[in-house]
């Protein structure tokens, strides 16, 4: 794009990915979450290009960019420029203070791998417009921003937890974040001698948004009925599996295994944030498998890929504990490996999976970090 060659920035924001510790699908059910960022990141540099309402955006990874005026947002038909879009309509509706800029996005954050590309660049394009024109929005309002970006322009009715995590996150730290309060508490993520190991399948299974709003429907249907019984209940927040077991046999199957896995998920989080604060690593890794068992046979968003690398790793004393993180269909297993095993463990689970999948696994180390932030 022509502007490249006098792109001269005023400012650079850093927009991280994030893990989800445990608590998967719980966010739009108003339940818990334990998350944070990591030092994948999503960098967006912004200069003002002193017109009154042209703006440009160029992504170095895609070689691609494109244009827009601020008098005229809509809905883009190519699917990333709806996460720029998408934050751009929801900012003008608070405010008037933004005018034309330019935006160069380089990312090391591996997209479609359930790591929440989406939310570091909804969430960097709102903290670089705030910044750049000193907008006053608070991290509250651009995290919600961001969250009704992705349910308006790109068409998932996610829940709140990526963009929460990727704005409000310190590092070496989760959050435990309750979804319907939005109160949370930094918990130190203490882990010595043991290690996040990520490993990307390298597969990411189209189902990820029509299946994610599929889930949440399902969820809502289960509220729908367990409401006839119990009015109070407003979502599965409110729900126990005594209350569920009551109401079973007036849901199909499918919605019956989605409020237990959801319940159960929820209890998960709560028992791993006290096994994180009193450093017992051990119940957290053994939650993490437990989790991963329910989101592929209670909650059915995993997919073979995940579920042989989970499997694989169980193989291992000297890793607690592995699960699919994010949205599901793919992506990313977490996994918690003792410092000494890492190479053995990476190297083997490698072989295994080229020689099953004929995919090469790529496998990373995370750590908690900051959120969203100038630098
Ligand atoms: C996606 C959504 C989140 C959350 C997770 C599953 O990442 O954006 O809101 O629901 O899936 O836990």
């Amino acid at each position: 794009m022509e502007f490249l060659k006098r792109f001269k920035p005023d400012l650079t924001i850093s927009s991280p990915g994030r893990i989800n510790l445990i608590g998967e699908h719980t966010d739009y059910n108003l339940g818990y979450v334990l998350p944070t960022a990591i030092e994948k990141i999503i960098e967006l540099k912004f200069q003002k290009n002193s017109t009154s309402s042209a703006c440009r955006v160029y992504s170095k990874d895609f070689d691609k960019g494109f244009e827009f005026d601020l008098k005229r947002i809509s809905v883009s038909t190519e699917a990333w420029e709806n996460y720029v879009l998408g934050v751009l309509n929801e900012i003008l509706k608070r405010t008037d203070k933004v005018r034309g800029f330019d935006c160069v996005l380089e990312s090391n954050l591996p997209l479609g791998s359930g790591l929440s590309s989406s939310a570091a660049l909804e969430c960097g394009i709102a903290f670089g417009l705030n910044e750049l024109f000193d907008l006053k929005l608070s991290k509250m309002e651009m995290v919600s921003l961001s969250q009704i970006a992705e349910h308006t322009y790109v068409g998932t009715q996610c829940g709140i937890m990526d963009q929460f995590a990727s704005v409000m996150s310190e590092a070496g730290h989760v959050i435990l974040l309750d979804c319907r309060s939005l109160e949370h508490q930094l918990i130190p993520m203490k882990l010595h001698p043991y290690k996040i190991i990520m490993l990307n399948t390298g597969v990411s299974h189209n189902l990820a948004t029509s299946e994610y709003n599929v889930r949440k429907k399902e969820c809502e249907e289960g509220v729908a009925i367990i409401k006839e019984k119990y009015p109070t209940v407003e979502s599965l927040r409110d729900v126990s599996e005594k209350m569920l077991e009551s109401c079973k046999l007036k849901m199909t199957d499918i919605v019956y295994r989605r409020c237990h896995f959801i319940i159960n998920e929820n209890a998960r989080v709560l028992q791993a944030a006290k096994a994180l604060q009193e450093g017992n690593l051990e119940v957290v890794g053994q939650l993490l498998y437990e989790a991963h068992e329910g989101i592929s046979t209670w909650y059915e968003v995993s997919c073979a890929e995940s579920d042989f690398l989970v499997e694989f790793s169980k193989k291992y004393i000297e890793v607690l504990g592995a699960r699919q993180t994010g949205g599901g269909f793919g992506g990313c297993t977490m996994n918690i490996v003792h410092e000494d095993a890492v190479e053995r463990f990476v190297q083997e689970i490698s072989d295994a999976y080229k020689k099953r999948f004929g995919i090469e696994l790529s496998p990373f180390e995370v750590r908690p970090s900051n959120g969203t932030q100038v630098i």
